[in-house]
Formats: structure tokens, C-alpha cells, sequence
């Protein structure tokens, strides 16, 4: 099975052009644009010395850390290498028959069911309600399940055991509120069945987070990752909160030593930095407001979604060809993601990374002189 297209294909294109990485400008990975932050670079350099040793195999002091800083039980979290290798053992080490993804959303899921031959069932936001997550349709279906109370559904499919839900969600940055969360979790276990979280990019909405909630939530599991709010993708790093049997068959399935020594000294040490966590959430806060003005100036732009994390959604009008604008772009030296091989975006969509003010700028030039054509 080949794997689903995601952005930041910073070294193959960069390769492809001849230019040196570093010359690229990446909008279509969403990484905090703040960069590394001096406390964890550091932190890696000093453990490269320990680079002569395997890395530790259960990643104790790590685990210990997050046990105290999320308030749960160190039993009830899996460290994996990125949350990635989480996503992709979940549906085979919790038995999952039929996933149900509330999309448009991040494609590993489906891969991830379809990996453990799953059946994989979306429920997608629309464009029209300003992609809000169908809490409403996912909690219908869920409650008709559970009055059936059979082994199958009334169309003869197996029940959903499994509903995936990234919050906020990419590529459409939305979030729900506590009530629909409180409406969810309760359809989810009156169906008899779980629900995942993805809070890859929670960080930037920290208030909202339901990891803690893996304490008295029995079907709960809350993936989190390192890479984007960190602005470490490549070195890999992710956890997951979740039941202990369940976070115990996840941690059987995964190959020894997944976390590197680097990878879980950065984590270690960026969780501690809590003046760079300050400074990038106000950052973004303030970059994404003025970005998001300036983007709907811009003809050809139809449309751009709220968003709490740190990218933006921009529905572009019908005559636009995403794809020639992507390969322009990206001569230019400027990566941006064409949605289009998002299950349940079909109108021309892209979706960019909110960066620094003057990269955003350089952007922005370029995204209104590509779209003039189309006038
Ligand atoms: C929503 C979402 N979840 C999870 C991941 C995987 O992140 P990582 O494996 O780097 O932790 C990504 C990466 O793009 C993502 O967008």
C-alpha cells in the first residue's frame, strides 16, 4: 500500500532543484516557525555522547515527566517514534474492525485501518458550515448504533468500534467545545465503542486538551506529538495516553529502542522550556490573525477559515488549479500543500503553515501574482 502524500518534502524538492535545503521556505509542513529553541538544541548536542549507548527502552524519565505533568498514571502512556508509529499500530493493537473518521482529516488514520483490514467509514465537515467537526451526525450514528445492540448494524456492516478525531483538526485548524466533546464521548460509549484523539497540534489551544480525562474516560486515547509546536520532525517523537492493557499491547507491538536518545533528550528538555511554549502560542496568536487578513485580501481567495493552530485553510475559487499553482510555488522555492488528496475536500483548497512575518510576506507577493492569471 503506498503512502498517502503529506507536505514538507523539503529535501526532495530541494534536491530536485538543485538549492540547498535551507533555501526552501516550507508552508506545507506546519512546524512552529520559532524553530528550534536554544534550550533544546542544547539538549541534544549534550546527548550526543550518548549516542555509543542504545537509548533507554522504555524511555522511563521521559514517561515519568509527562506522567507528572498530565496528571495520569505513568502506566497509561506509550512513547513511540513520532506519533506516526502510534496511528499506525492503534486499529491492530485494539482489535479495530470498523473505524469511523471524522473528516476531512489526516490520512494515516484510513491507512492505519486499512493496514489492519479494517473498514473505514468518514463523516466529513462540509465547506458550507465552515468545516465545523459533524459532531452532531457522528453522535446520530453512533446512538443508532448503540439502540440496535447487535452484532451488526441494520445495513449489514460491522458496529463502528473505533472513531478518530483530530482536535484541532488538520487541515481545517477547527475545534469543538467542551459540550460537544461531553456529547461525543457519551454517544462513543453508549455505542461500545473508543474514540482516538489526535492532539498533534493541541499545544496551540493547551486549554482544550482531553488527555487527562484517559484517567476516568475508559475508551479514551490521546495521541500527542513533539514535531509541530517542538519544530522537531525530523527526529521523531509522540506519546500516547490511553487504557494501561491497551497502552501495554501497543507498547508489545512496537520495535525495540523506536525512540532515539536525541529524540527523547529534545522532549525532555522542551517540556521544561515553558518561556519558548509562552512565546510561540503569542506568537502565533498575534502572526495568524494579521496572516489570515491579509490572505482574504488577496482575488482568487474565496475563502479563509478560522483556525487554532498554526496554519490556514484557503478555499480558493472554482477556475483556480490548485495543482499548477503548487508547481509555480514551488519553482519559486515556496512549499504549500494541495488538499486535494484529502478524503472529503473536493473544491480547490490549499493549506499554509503560518510563518514568520516576512516569510509570510514573501508568500503572500507570490500567492497574488500566481492567482492573478486565473482573473
Ligand atoms: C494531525 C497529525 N497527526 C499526527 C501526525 C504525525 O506526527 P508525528 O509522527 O511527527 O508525531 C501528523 C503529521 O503531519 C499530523 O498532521
Amino acid at each position: 500500500m503506498s503512502l498517502p502524500s503529506h507536505g514538507g518534502n523539503v529535501h526532495k524538492i530541494a534536491r530536485s532543484q538543485g538549492r540547498p535545503s535551507n533555501r526552501v521556505l516550507d508552508f506545507s509542513a506546519s512546524i512552529n516557525p520559532l524553530g528550534l529553541s536554544p534550550t533544546v538544541r542544547r539538549a541534544i548536542q549534550q546527548a550526543i555522547a550518548l549516542a555509543v549507548h542504545y537509548p533507554e527502552i522504555d524511555v522511563l524519565p521521559l514517561q515519568q515527566q509527562l506522567a507528572k505533568i498530565h496528571k495520569i498514571p505513568e502506566a497509561c502512556l506509550v512513547i513511540g517514534n513520532g506519533s506516526a508509529e502510534l496511528i499506525s499500530v492503534l486499529p491492530r493493537a485494539l482489535g479495530t474492525r470498523h473505524g469511523l473518521v471524522i473528516g476531512p482529516t489526516f490520512m494515516e488514520f484510513e491507512r492505519a485501518l486499512t493496514l489492519a483490514e479494517a473498514h473505514c467509514t468518514y463523516v466529513h465537515a462540509t465547506p458550507n458550515a465552515g468545516y465545523a467537526p459533524p459532531i452532531d451526525a457522528v453522535c446520530m450514528m453512533l446512538n443508532r448504533q448503540a439502540k440496535t445492540k447487535r452484532n451488526k448494524n441494520s445495513d449489514n456492516t460491522v458496529p463502528v468500534d473505533t472513531v478518530f478525531f483530530c482536535h484541532p483538526n488538520s487541515p481545517t485548524g477547527q475545534v469543538i467545545s467542551r459540550a460537544e466533546f461531553r456529547r461525543l464521548l457519551n454517544s462513543v460509549q453508549k455505542a461500545g465503542a473508543r474514540i482516538i484523539v489526535d492532539e498533534a497540534f493541541i499545544d496551540y489551544c493547551a486549554s482544550r486538551s482531553v488527555l487527562k480525562h484517559v484517567r476516568t474516560f475508559k475508551g479514551l486515547f490521546v495521541l500527542r506529538s513533539f514535531t509541530k509546536f517542538f519544530a522537531i520532525p525530523g527526529l521523531r517523537i509522540g506519546y500516547l495516553g490511553g487504557p494501561v492493557s491497551a497502552v501495554n499491547t501497543i507498547r508489545s507491538l512496537l520495535p525495540p529502542w523506536s525512540v532515539n536518545t536525541l529524540a527523547s533528550a529534545a522532549a525532555e528538555a522542551a517540556l521544561k522550556d515553558k518561556g519558548y511554549q509562552r512565546q510561540s502560542v503569542t506568537f502565533m496568536n498575534l502572526e495568524r490573525k494579521r496572516f489570515r487578513a491579509c490572505l482574504q485580501h488577496i482575488p482568487h481567495v474565496q475563502r479563509v477559515y478560522s483556525s487554532s493552530a498554526n496554519f490556514l485553510l484557503v478555499q480558493l475559487t472554482a477556475p483556480c488549479q490548485v495543482s499548477l499553482l503548487v508547481q509555480e510555488l514551488c519553482e519559486q522555492g515556496l512549499l504549500i500543500r494541495d488538499c486535494e488528496n484529502f478524503a472529503g475536500i473536493d473544491v480547490p483548497t490549499i493549506r499554509l503553515a503560518v510563518r514568520r512575518p516576512q516569510e509570510n510576506d514573501r508568500l503572500l507577493k507570490a500567492l497574488k501574482r500566481g492567482l492573478l492569471k486565473w482573473s
